[in-house]
């Protein structure tokens, strides 16, 4: 098969094939991401197979307009409104009930649903062109860095899908931040650029952040992630840097730039040099954006 680029004015190239049930590769403001028509079962399949998912791990629908998320949930709690005015369209996906007409496979069989809004207009035509929910993993081989850009997407499912959509570099980075409130307390599953405290400031209340005796409640947090095949050194001091591949939040010299924004290509660039070992200088710059701490202790195995 032979991926066809798309752009921003070939969208409804874009929707005949989700009509289709194929799966289309978009720009989020977050990470690229694998869309497929959410009520279509084996379009899902589809998904899992593209990605080579386990089967376990449930996705994030994606949808238009609050109107349209609202159909997804049963009976959503009023912290759901909440958020969704404070924080939609934008990098944060809310874990409610699912609506029992929803298809249980795109959640892997939870009674949850995650779902979103994103904000990258690309994202936002497309799915009110296609007038129906995606569902949407990261655009990456299962276990592989989440694509920040088309060239990275395509690096790992060029040939896979029928189609990939061009939106340029994603704004954010890293991937939304997972909120349930299917718990008791809203409980982060996942941290994003959505902060806790953002999220504690819109709800008026302290919120929890699931301990890492919690990873099956996020069951996409049990599987190693954002892997690359060079091995991460995490160090706290210039002294300790040894590689030739630094990153560092700092301008070091002979260090690479790190932020959330370039992370997971930094990571790809580093296996395409074919790089052992990668140094990350883990000063106070980097140790505060607690989002970008957690995939980077995840990429190298430490979470
Ligand atoms: O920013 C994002 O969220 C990107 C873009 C494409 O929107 N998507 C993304 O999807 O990161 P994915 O599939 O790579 O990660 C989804 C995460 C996984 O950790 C999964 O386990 C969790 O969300 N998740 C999905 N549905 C869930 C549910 N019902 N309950 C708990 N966790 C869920
Ligand atoms: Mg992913």
């Amino acid at each position: 098969m032979k991926t066809s680029i798309l752009y921003e004015n070939d969208l409804s190239a874009a929707v005949s094939l989700l009509k289709k049930g194929e799966a289309v590769i978009f720009p989020t403001e977050t990470v690229y991401g694998l869309g497929a028509s959410l009520l279509n079962p084996s379009a899902i399949q589809r998904i899992y197979q593209i990605k080579g998912r386990p089967n376990d791990n449930p996705l994030i629908a994606h949808a238009a307009s609050i109107e349209q998320a609202l159909l997804l949930a049963k009976e959503p709690p009023p912290l759901f409104f909440r958020l969704a005015e404070r924080f939609w369209p934008g990098p944060l996906t809310l874990v409610v009930e699912r609506h029992p007409l929803i298809p249980a496979a795109v959640s892997a069989g939870h009674p949850t649903l995650a779902i979103r809004i994103p904000s990258h207009p690309i994202a936002q035509k497309l799915i009110a062109l296609f007038g129906s929910p995606l569902a949407a993993p990261s655009a990456n081989l299962s276990g592989k860095p989440s694509p920040t850009n088309l060239a990275d997407a395509l690096e790992d499912l060029d040939g896979r899908v029928e189609a990939a959509i061009d939106g340029g570099p994603c704004a954010v980075g890293i991937e939304s931040t997972v909120l349930s409130l299917f718990h008791p307390i809203p409980t982060i599953l996942r941290p994003g650029s959505i902060t806790q405290s953002m999220l504690e400031e819109a709800l008026q209340m302290k919120i929890a952040l699931a301990s890492r005796s919690e990873k099956t409640l996020s069951p996409g947090m049990k599987y190693r992630h954002y892997a690359p095949k060079a091995k991460l050194r995490l160090v706290k001091s210039e002294a300790e840097l040894r590689s030739s591949f630094i990153l560092s939040a700092s301008s070091i010299e002979g260090s690479r730039f790190l932020d959330a924004r370039n992370f997971y290509s930094l990571l790809r660039e580093a296996d395409r040099l074919g790089i052992a070992e990668i140094d990350i200088l883990c000063d106070e710059r980097l140790t505060s954006d607690a989002a970008l701490m957690n995939r980077l202790l995840r990429a190298a195995g430490q979470l």
